[in-house]
């Protein structure tokens, strides 16, 4: 009788928390708590049944997570090779200057423009009462950003990537650029940092906020590694913001959002509005906003064009099925931010000196 019952009635969960993501736009929470005392047996089965289904969509959500962090870092272990080849050791876009013409050899120059302006937007100069010591780098990519930043700064930076040949390839540039005692690479996820609180000075995501499944959590733990005092820097694809009318995107801006996050390995997108509030939720301090798009137009068209030189269509058909999938979406990028339904955007902040981050 008591096998009967448990199997009719199992033990439930105290707290079951589950994180939903709506399609391409929102995160929502959704948090039952049940408990089994007092209820007649009709409520008991219906209640049974609802445990059941969440049961089966926390399931499916690590499910879908792990599917996702596989993906991304095939992706990254299958394309990395050819990007650095083609393009260098950074994996984001560059910043240009608007009405000017741009030849081949200035986009590694935008890149590094790229890091510099987010500095500078940031407030952070080269004050030495601002300079980081630490930085944390997460979504490194091969660590263009992170050997950059240590060396600007003369800081310690530890990077973070799902990807153990980009990990490894960062660590060996490292060592082969003198830096392996300054910079480290380690696969590792961001939505939960093996890094205790308060320890970087400096929290760069350059180009990974786009890959994160669960932005609130990601942003969680971009406040909790922020020591007291530290900038976190964050610049990321987002959709537009919505209007006051509008509770989510058009059918059409989320039909082309499906087709770039199948390619490019990325859950739902949000705005940079989304972001602001989620750090304003961590009470972080000098939050500021911008859309660069406008900045970096010509860089996909650049990107299109070296695909199509010789050696780039050559080491595409090379590096695999992931990549070149990856090389086909690359027109709806353009597309997205020429309708203004994809923008780049910049997030920064500062964590205060004394106040407690939940
Ligand atoms: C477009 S690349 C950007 C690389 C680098 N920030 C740069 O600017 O060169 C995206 C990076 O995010 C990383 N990434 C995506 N999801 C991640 C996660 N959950 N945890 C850690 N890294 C992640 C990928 O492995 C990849 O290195």
């Amino acid at each position: 009788m008591a096998t009967m019952m448990m199997s009719i009635f199992p033990p439930p969960p105290s707290v079951a928390s589950l994180f939903i993501l709506s399609h391409c736009t929102h995160t929502i929470r959704v948090q039952s708590t049940t408990q089994f005392t007092g209820f007649s047996i009709r409520t008991r089965t219906r209640d049974c049944s609802r445990i059941l289904l969440t049961e089966e969509r926390e399931m499916a959500v690590m499910e879908e997570k792990k599917l996702l962090q596989t993906g991304i870092a095939e992706f990254y272990d299958e394309s990395s090779g050819l990007w650095e080849d083609m393009w260098g050791d950074h994996m984001h876009h560059g910043f240009y200057e608007q009405d000017v013409t741009v030849s081949v050899s200035d986009h590694r120059v935008a890149q590094i423009r790229m890091i510099e302006e987010s500095l500078r937007f940031a407030a952070l100069s080269e004050d030495p009462a601002k300079k980081p010591e630490s930085i944390v780098d997460v979504g490194c990519g091969i660590g263009g950003s992170s050997r950059y930043l240590a060396k600007k700064f003369q800081a310690k930076s530890v990077g973070i990537t799902l990807s153990p040949v980009q990990a490894q390839r960062a660590n060996a540039l490292a060592a082969s650029q003198g830096l392996a005692d300054k910079v480290s690479f380690q696969v590792a996820d961001a939505l939960e940092q093996p890094f205790p609180d308060g320890q970087f000075d400096l929290v760069w995501s350059m180009e990974s906020g786009e890959h994160m499944p669960d932005k609130p959590k990601f942003v969680g733990e971009l406040a909790r590694v922020a020591a007291p005092g530290g900038t976190i820097i964050i610049v990321t694809w987002c959709h537009r913001d919505l209007g006051p009318a509008e509770e989510s995107l058009q059918p059409w801006e989320q039909n082309l959002l499906k087709r770039i996050c199948d390619a490019f390995y990325l859950p739902a997108w949000c705005s940079t509005a989304d972001y602001v509030k989620l750090l304003e939720s961590h009470s972080l301090q000098d939050i500021k906003s911008a859309d660069w798009s406008p900045f970096v137009a010509p860089f996909w068209p650049a990107v299109i064009r070296s695909a199509f030189t010789w050696k780039g269509l050559t080491s595409l058909l090379r590096s695999g099925m992931k990549t070149i999938k990856g090389a086909l979406a690359m027109p709806l990028m353009i597309e997205g931010f020429k309708k203004g339904v994809i923008k780049f955007a910049i997030v920064t902040c500062r964590k205060p000196e004394n106040v407690e981050i939940e």
